[in-house]
């Protein structure tokens, strides 16, 4: 199996239904909280605040073209897209099952303004100069080409 196939195996577990995923992520439900403080030694207080740190460099109701890589199961953003109604968003991950989840968070928020794309953050099919702002949260260590992935 090679380095994408494992990532792409990785997460299938994890989007399906994404409880765990979204529980350790926001470090909220009790197997999160445990991963959390194990894996990252946060509890809930920290984790809100490294969030909110890496969230602020997002302008108050920013309208601009704004991508999101990895977006995982949108569990951190998608209710932050529905505070940004004139914000243009890409949403774009390797994995397709934990898109699905996201797409699901968008689809119950009534979200117009996100699409998704499946794709490699090595081999964006974007063109120079297409977003004003690009946000990536917690997938650096993922991505298999970290030099291609810093060149965004
Ligand atoms: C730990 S999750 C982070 C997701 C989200 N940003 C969050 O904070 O919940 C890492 C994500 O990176 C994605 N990923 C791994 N390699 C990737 C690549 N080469 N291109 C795009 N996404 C990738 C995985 O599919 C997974 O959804």
């Amino acid at each position: 199996m090679n380095r994408h196939e494992e990532i792409k195996n990785a997460y299938k577990s994890l989007g399906g239904e994404a409880t765990f995923y979204d529980g350790m992520i926001t470090c909220s439900t009790l197997t999160g909280k445990a991963v959390c403080k194990l894996v990252w030694n946060m509890d809930k207080r920290k984790n809100t605040r490294y969030l909110e740190l890496a969230l602020s460099g997002i302008p108050q109701g920013f309208g601009g073209r704004m991508l999101e890589v990895p977006v995982g199961t949108g569990v951190l953003t998608m209710p932050v897209y529905e505070s940004l109604p004139d914000a243009d968003v890409s949403c774009l991950d390797y994995s397709p099952d934990m898109m699905e989840r996201a797409k699901r968070q968008a689809g119950k928020r009534g979200l117009k303004n996100v699409r998704f794309i499946q794709g490699d953050v090595g081999k964006l099919p974007f063109p120079d100069g297409s977003f004003d702002l690009v946000l990536s949260l917690n997938g650096f260590h993922a991505f298999q080409d970290k030099e291609a992935a810093s060149n965004i």
